[in-house]
């Protein structure tokens, strides 16, 4: 100890301190993107699997390390102690320990195999069925029941499953909303699926869990688990025509104008990329027709709000690096009117 003391560093003598602190980190926090607390039957299946195999986990240190400390001891040799015996070989422990881990991995392997079929991505016919197309670096959901497209923000009601199609418009992504249950990957020219059933109300989030390009990490969701009534008003809500340009106070209506005009040859317009229903009909960004009416914009990296929006119409690509959305050079005076327009968009 005191030559320990002698030759180590004074860094080195904060380790185990350090350590300790970085340990108790994990204890706090409300952690969105746990998988330890599920609310979702997917989750609960996995989060069953992983504390049936936890506790095998367990049974096999316990009878190794006490195994192995008990022989320690038992056997150890002491002043005066004869020199032991040579043996070679037991037919009863060498059956014993192969037929014991084999059990041990059949009991692990058949809730296992169960849990991978019933994750599967099946769902009961009466499930609400979303289409999920992932894009460099946002989400695109569309409720074909209701003919609702919507971006980044996926509302689903409480107590229903809900089956999720999923294909990519470019490279293959990743699926995630850690309190529901795993991942599953989006790729491109192929359909793949996930469904759970949301038991509680609230916001969860979740983010693209395959690297996909430079803004991967920008690449974010939110999860809206609505109770059933509050799901039909935001379904009737998303189901209403944007306003007309007449409605709109001067501001907003000057937004209108900016982003419904064809811009400069070489420059982009908002008009070629972007639908607001009966407005524009782009269909490569996300569909703006009630993005006002979400809590956050740019695959959910900024909050929907003005000086969010702003902060985004200014320069896309120092918010979200290697975003296809252009800087068409803005003023500060057309910003402004965009903010204004977008904003009445709910
Ligand atoms: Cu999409 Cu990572």
């Amino acid at each position: 100890m005191t030559l320990f003391a002698e030759r180590s560093s004074p860094g080195l003598k904060c380790l185990p301190a350090l350590l300790l602190v970085v340990i108790a980190v994990g204890c706090g926090g409300e952690f969105p993107q746990s998988t330890l607390h599920p609310t979702a039957d997917f989750g609960y299946e996995v989060d069953s699997l992983f504390r049936i195999i936890f506790w095998w986990a367990v049974v096999v240190f316990v009878v190794v390390e006490g195994g192995l400390i008990y022989i320690i001891f038992r056997f150890r040799e002491r002043p005066g102690s004869p020199e032991p015996r040579r043996i070679h070989g037991s037919t009863l422990l060498e059956v014993a320990w192969t037929l014991a881990p084999a059990l041990v991995l059949v009991f692990i392997a058949v809730p296992t195999i169960r849990t991978i079929i019933n994750v599967s991505g099946r769902a009961p016919d009466d499930a609400l069925v979303i289409d999920v197309i992932g894009h460099q670096w946002w989400w695109e959901y569309r409720y074909l029941d209701f003919n609702i497209t919507t971006a980044n923000e996926v509302h689903v009601p409480q107590g229903r499953t809900v089956q999720f199609r999923m294909t990519s418009v470019d490279v293959i992504h990743s699926f995630w909303v850690p309190k529901m249950g795993g991942k599953r990957d989006v790729l491109p020219g192929r359909t793949t699926y996930i469904a759970f059933k949301p038991d509680s109300i609230g916001t969860f989030y979740g983010q693209c869990a395959e690297f996909c390009g430079v803004s991967h990490a920008n690449m974010r969701l939110r999860l809206m688990v609505d109770s059933p009534s509050e799901f039909e008003d935001w379904i009737r809500q998303e189901q209403n025509p944007p306003p007309p340009k007449e409605s709109l106070d001067t501001e907003a209506q000057r937004g209108f104008e900016v982003f419904t005009a064809v811009r400069d040859p070489g420059n982009h317009s908002c008009l070629a990329c972007h639908v607001i229903e009966g407005v524009t009909f782009g269909v490569l960004g996300p569909n703006l027709t009630h993005v006002g009416g979400r809590t956050t914009i740019a695959g959910g990296i900024l909050p929907m709000t003005a000086d969010g929006l702003a902060e985004w119409l200014r320069d896309p690509s120092r918010v979200k690096p290697g975003s296809l959305m252009p800087d068409i050079d803005l003023t500060e005076e057309e910003v402004s009117a965009l903010v204004a327009y977008l904003s009445t968009l709910r």
